[in-house]
């Protein structure tokens, strides 16, 4: 077939277009060639010359950046809508380090996007497996009592532990044998109530409590109680009165249904408030624990304490570490054997990257307020990405605080089985590198 000279001339222009742009910013970096200044200065982070072979972080909120997908060349510009917030707090979902790859399910959520229950002089809103689907082990409930406010006398069947966030709380639970525990805790205590103790909590001091709960199954909902208003509430009037041997004429006034969070009466010190009846008993379990008054471990980056059953013996079901990351310091490299992690950013910004095996990584941005999962056994780091501290809970359903650190595991290997493994290529930073991790310090945050 013979063309015309306009068909030759269409054929020339659509093969021009299917090669690779020449002038492309990838093309450019490839041959080795520096940009022009049309394609940004290097060294901004999110414009098409961005250069970062090491894929180092860059905190987009305190630089007041606008994370774009611009990664050594490749990328191009966002067209459609942008949420600048939601992009500067997850600049690494916009522009994930090179080193990730594959299918990770979501593994965070913030406490921002959790519906609010709003009462009387308190709310609470929920993380569970609902919100954040790989939130299987456990779940979470945030929640505010003001000054004298009552979460109402209740029982689950799930174990609750809990770490009292800012305020002041009393707690009140009846044990095993019927003795009663009364308590109260400020910022950075704990309690734990194993599966089916009743118990109840009050807000007290000027501004009341907020705490964080978890429970022992990602299912649970805060809905699903047993209250014991509700509970009344649907029993017949005659069996409340026998069952108390009083008139029933006495439970006309009784509440209608559930009170669950309400405004009550500020109450008096332990002493005065104390059970005082003829066969009334203290409690001879420890509900409570103060996790922040344990002395830390001190780090080259930052503080750790870490409170189970070997410290707080009651808190059979839920471990957890309370860390401290400075600026610039990074939660070292390392996996937990025998649990999901499911942390609670309380202050700072952190990235994390989940190796998942298989070639497969995804890295995510953590600010305040924010839950993060890491399914057990998948190695991963907690990098302080911000100016200010990270400050941090990690939380399992296990009896014991469990995790293998990278580092310690290099220095406790044979120098030549670890050379052999990493350095096959390169024996002079494999000498280096044996003579940093030979004596296996295990530095939790580490600088
Ligand atoms: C209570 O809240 C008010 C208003 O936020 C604050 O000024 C005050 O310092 C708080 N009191 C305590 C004891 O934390
Ligand atoms: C959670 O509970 C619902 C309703 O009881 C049930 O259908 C579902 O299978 C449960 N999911 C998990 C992960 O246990």
């Amino acid at each position: 077939m013979k063309l015309s000279a306009s068909q030759l001339l269409l054929a020339g222009a659509s093969l021009t277009a299917a090669l690779p742009h020449l002038d492309s910013p990838r093309q450019r970096l490839l041959n080795g060639m520096d940009l022009p200044t049309k394609y940004g200065e290097n060294s901004k982070p999110y414009t098409p010359g961005h250069r970062d072979a090491e894929d180092n972080y860059v905190d987009a909120i305190g630089k007041k950046l606008d994370p774009k997908p611009w990664r050594n060349g490749f990328g191009a510009s966002v067209l459609g809508p942008y949420n600048r917030d939601r992009s500067r707090q997850s600049p690494d979902m916009i522009r994930p380090p090179s080193t990730d790859h594959g299918n990770i399910a979501n593994m965070r959520w913030s406490f921002t996007d959790s519906h609010v229950r709003i009462e009387e002089g308190g709310w609470t809103r929920q993380t569970t497996v609902r919100e954040l689907p790989t939130s299987v082990e456990l779940a979470g409930v945030n929640m505010r009592l003001d000054k004298g406010v009552i979460r109402e006398l209740h029982w689950h069947k799930e174990a609750e532990w809990a770490y009292v966030l800012d305020g002041e709380v009393r707690v009140t639970a009846l044990d095993y044998e019927g003795g009663n525990f009364i308590d109260d805790l400020k910022k950075g205590d704990l309690w734990y109530f194993p599966s089916g103790v009743p118990h109840s909590l009050q807000g007290l001091g000027e501004n009341g409590t907020e705490f964080l709960i978890i429970f022992d199954d990602g299912n649970f909902s805060e809905e699903s109680t047993f209250i014991l208003s509700d509970w009344l509430a649907h029993t017949p009037k005659s069996v409340i009165a026998e069952n108390f041997h009083l008139a029933p004429e006495l439970f006309d006034h009784l509440p209608t249904g559930e009170k669950y969070i309400f405004q009550g009466s500020v109450p008096g010190s332990i002493d005065d408030e104390a059970p005082k009846g003829k066969n009334v008993k203290k409690s001879n379990y420890q509900f409570t624990h103060k996790m922040l008054d344990q002395e830390p471990k001190k780090t080259k980056g930052g503080e750790v304490r870490i409170t189970d059953s070997k410290n707080f013996p009651i808190s059979k079901t839920v471990a957890a570490a309370h860390a401290v990351i400075e600026p610039g310091a990074i939660r070292e490299m390392h996996w937990h054997p025998n649990a999901d992690e499911w942390s609670f950013f309380i202050s700072g910004r952190a990235r994390v990257t989940i190796f998942a095996s298989e070639g497969t990584a995804r890295t995510f941005d953590y600010v305040a307020g924010d839950v993060g999962i890491v399914p057990r056994n998948m190695g991963h780091f907690v990098q302080n990405i911000g100016d200010e501290p990270v400050e941090m809970l990690e939380i399992f359903r296990a009896d014991e605080f469990r995790d293998f650190s990278l580092f310690q595991w290099m220095g406790e290997t044979p120098q030549r089985l670890v050379l052999d493994h990493l350095f096959a290529d390169d024996k002079e930073a494999g000498e280096k590198f044996w003579e940093q991790v030979k004596d296996a310090k295990k530095d939790e945050i580490t600088k």
